[in-house]
């Protein structure tokens, strides 16, 4: 079959530059001056055209490879010979004038100062589109362009589509004609409702909220940056934390249990089952006690769909599990047919197939509340996002000895701090309030769990 080597054209100074983009597949027609590839230097980026219509055999680069004038980037098979040259003919793309190049400046998906990392990143993993605001920018003089070749910049700019809202996924989060693609059949399918209406594609973005566009700052202008992609676990559970912490009405009750005699209760337990090598954590104490709280407060082990609240009738209980790739969930399925020492066993087992990266999918379904402990590393309370679809979720933090009025003097009480978050749209304070003051019992006095 007679075919057509395509060779990189004249592109002026540009020497040993990286291809960023394939713009095109094996199989494709491709019109004259159709772009192949995009390629980047330091400081611009250009898109290679083909210099003659055909059907592309095979591309002869990948992205990451760097090119010169000369290189050898395609194969094209001519649909009309007589306009694109004769048989085994050696091509070159016309000369490239690198005259509107783009320019390579850090990505817009890097993070604000004034922005938590884990918000920012929230639309990465199911999203195409950019973080809402927080708070205002630092000005226009620091606002950089979206990172995008020019022939995506056309494509987003036919669509309608404002490529700041886009996040980017190509590489140093480039965005790509996919991005653009994803962005709007987010906008379609409503995925990107919460956070961008269809009226940020037009160009007013953030208009649907009332919020200010995110700020973009092009943070190499004061100083050294290093740029480090965010783990898949990160990104995903941070587009959960984001979606529900912007949709869900979020309340927090503080309280505190006096768990000296459970804690006292807990340790003589473990030193007698030291041999038998199971031992019951607290999170496991916590646990039970919070099942016996759910079926007394069952709007608390319940989802809202729609007008109506779905009331489960099963217990499962999922527990917040730190690892180096970010937050996860497992579930203790029926954690009301199950003994302290089976969810004891079961959770450290969770845990450490969490932190091996090895939980399958269904170990982290089915939850109707979760747990949220920091007792083990500090602090005295937090605000844990409600785990979406439950409506409830508790923040354990770290027991202290504190001074504690009997009627008759101080006496030290070891206590326990409660952070209880709950969907406002489904509980009301005075029923968190309720629920929290009911597990305070219950860890008080651990004997009430069985009644
Ligand atoms: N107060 C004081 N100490 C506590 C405590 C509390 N509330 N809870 C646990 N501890 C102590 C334990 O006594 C134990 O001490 P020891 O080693 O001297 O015996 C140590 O902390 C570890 O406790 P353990 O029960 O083994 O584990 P844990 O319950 O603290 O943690 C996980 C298990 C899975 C919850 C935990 O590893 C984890 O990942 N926590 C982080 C959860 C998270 O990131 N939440 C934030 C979500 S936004």
């Amino acid at each position: 079959m007679a075919t057509i080597e395509l060779k990189v054209p004249d592109i002026g100074d540009f020497k040993d530059v990286e291809v960023i983009e394939l713009l095109v597949r094996p199989g494709d027609l491709i019109k004259p001056e159709q772009s192949l590839l995009t390629v980047e230097s330091d400081k611009a980026s250009m898109e290679i055209p083909s210099s003659t219509a055909g059907r592309l055999v095979e591309l002869k680069v990948k992205v990451g490879d760097k090119v010169n004038q000369g290189s050898l980037m395609a194969v094209i098979e001519p649909i009309d010979a007589t306009a694109t040259g004769s048989v085994g003919e050696t091509a070159s793309a016309p000369a490239v004038q690198p005259q509107a190049p783009v320019p390579t400046s850090p990505p817009a998906a890097i993070a604000s100062p004034a922005a938590p990392v884990q918000s920012l990143e929230a639309n990465a993993a199911t999203s195409r589109v950019a973080p809402v605001p927080m708070e205002p920018g630092d000005g226009d003089q620091h606002v950089v362009k979206a990172h995008a070749s020019p022939s995506v910049r056309k494509f987003a700019r036919e669509l309608g589509v404002d490529l700041s809202r886009v996040r980017g996924t190509g590489p140093k989060l480039r965005i790509t004609q996919e991005d653009v693609r994803g962005y709007v059949k987010d906008l379609v399918t409503g995925a990107a409702g919460s956070v961008a209406g269809p009226s940020a594609a037009a160009g007013d973005a953030g208009a649907g909220l009332g919020l200010l566009p995110w700020p973009k700052v092009d943070f190499a202008k004061f100083g050294p940056i290093e740029l480090k992609p965010l783990p898949r676990i990160r990104r995903i559970s941070a587009a959960n934390l984001h979606r529900n912490w912007v949709m869900i009405p979020h309340v927090t009750n503080h309280d505190e249990a006096d768990v000296t005699d459970l804690e006292a209760f807990r340790v003589a337990l473990n030193e007698e089952r030291a041999k038998a090598g199971v031992k019951l954590t607290m999170l496991a104490f916590i646990i039970k006690a919070c099942v016996n709280a759910l079926q007394r407060f069952p709007e608390f082990n319940a989802s809202l769909e729609g007008d109506s609240l779905v009331l489960k009738q099963y217990w499962h209980i999922g527990f917040a599990a730190d690892t180096p790739n970010g937050l996860m969930v497992p579930v203790i399925r029926d954690a009301d047919r199950k003994g302290l020492s089976e969810i004891a066993t079961e959770s450290a087992e969770l845990a450490r197939l969490a932190r091996d990266g090895k939980l399958s999918p269904a170990q982290m379904q089915g939850g109707t509340f979760s747990i949220s402990s920091l007792g083990g590393i500090g602090g005295t309370g937090f605000t844990p996002i409600v785990n979406a679809p439950e409506v409830a979720i508790l923040g354990v933090s770290r027991t202290a000895m504190r001074p504690s009025w009997n009627g008759a003097a101080f006496v030290p009480r070891l206590m326990l701090p409660l952070s209880l978050s709950y969907d406002h749209r489904v509980i009301d304070g005075a029923a968190a309030a309720r629920f929290n003051a009911h597990l305070v019992q219950l860890l008080g006095d651990y004997r009430r769990v069985m009644l």
